[in-house]
């Protein structure tokens, strides 16, 4: 596995890592969140991605793999987390100095950690919040010492915004063959102040595969782009899945692509998936993405 520098925090990342969204499903079994997160640092994986708000996936982290957490960089998110009501999970977004400080401490508590190495905030500030004293929550877990480096996941103009304005280490974003905006929009400020690039929805969560076009806006919206784009013209003899996470991964930027899975087999054919692309497809993938999307 391929390591690759994070921006300038002096971590050195694997050039794959794990989207852990997928593992916080409370109703996956817990052997089999346990295999997801074994099988990925076993095959040479260091990068486990997590949120306050992806159901019990800090909780599984700290159960499973806390005791190797030498082996890993750990990010996570603030802004948002679940509180159960009348036997429903519901999501409360809160931006407060207070509720920012509170679910980094209660992140630290879930994963086993006492310092984390890197907390984002889910999505920058909303209008009706204090934006200031939201980062300065944010910054301040790095100061008391929970925190080694703070960042934001965040796509398009309002990241870059992000990178501009505040001292970010790192940044999470989508980048991937159907979306390739982050060329424009969020790149070039990476670049300029050195920050990390963690990507999200690296393989485009493989709505390629699909015939059908899956419920909700979140893959539905994907598909629809994929039903245009010709990926498969493109790709030739490479299977879609390889080619997308080639694509991604050839971006010199990229610093970490975190596939979420919570299948051992894909994960295992995942991390077999090398980062070799020729130019001449690259320059393919870019053009078709440009005419029809950009
Ligand atoms: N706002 C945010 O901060 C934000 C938003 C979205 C995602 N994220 C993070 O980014 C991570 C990755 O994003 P994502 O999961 O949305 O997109 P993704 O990694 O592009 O795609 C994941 C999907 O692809 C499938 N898949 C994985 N490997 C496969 C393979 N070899 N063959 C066929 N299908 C495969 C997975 O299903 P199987 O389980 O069947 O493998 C899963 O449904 C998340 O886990 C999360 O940590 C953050």
């Amino acid at each position: 596995m391929n390591l690759r520098p994070l921006g300038k925090t002096g971590l050195d990342v694997s050039e794959i890592g794990l989207g852990a969204a997928q593992i916080g499903n409370r109703s996956l079994p817990e052997e089999q969140a346990e295999s997801v997160l074994r099988t990925a640092l076993d095959a040479g994986i260091n990068f486990i991605d997590t949120a306050a708000m992806y159901g019990v996936s800090e909780e599984r982290i700290g159960r499973y793999v806390s005791d190797r957490q030498d082996d890993f960089v750990l990010a996570t998110k603030c802004g948002d987390y679940q509180i159960e009501e009348a036997g429903t999970w519901k999501t409360v977004k809160d931006y407060s100095p207070e509720g920012i400080t509170e679910t980094i401490d209660a992140s630290r508590k879930k994963l086993q950690m006492d310092v984390i190495d890197i907390v984002q905030f889910h999505g920058v500030p909303g209008d009706k919040d204090d934006e200031e004293a939201a980062y300065d929550a944010l910054m301040g877990a790095k100061e008391n010492g929970w925190v080694k480096f703070v960042g934001v996941s965040q796509d398009g103009q309002k990241g870059a915004d992000a990178a501009e304005q505040w001292d970010l280490d790192t940044q999470e974003f989508t980048y991937n063959v159907l979306f390739q905006e982050a060329d424009t929009f969020l790149f070039p400020s990476l670049r300029e102040h050195e920050m990390g690039a963690i990507i999200k929805r690296p393989i485009a969560n493989a709505v390629y595969t699909m015939t059908e076009r899956p419920e909700g806006a979140f893959n539905g919206v994907p598909w629809d782009r994929a039903q245009d784009y010709p990926l498969a013209d493109i790709a030739g003899d490479i299977p879609l899945v390889d080619f997308a996470l080639k694509f991604t991964l050839a971006h010199p930027d990229v610093s970490t692509a975190i596939i979420g899975t919570t299948n051992v087999d894909h994960l295992k054919a995942n991390t077999a998936i090398t980062d070799d692309l020729d130019n001449d497809l690259i320059e393919a993938a870019k053009s078709a993405w440009t005419e029809l999307f950009g």
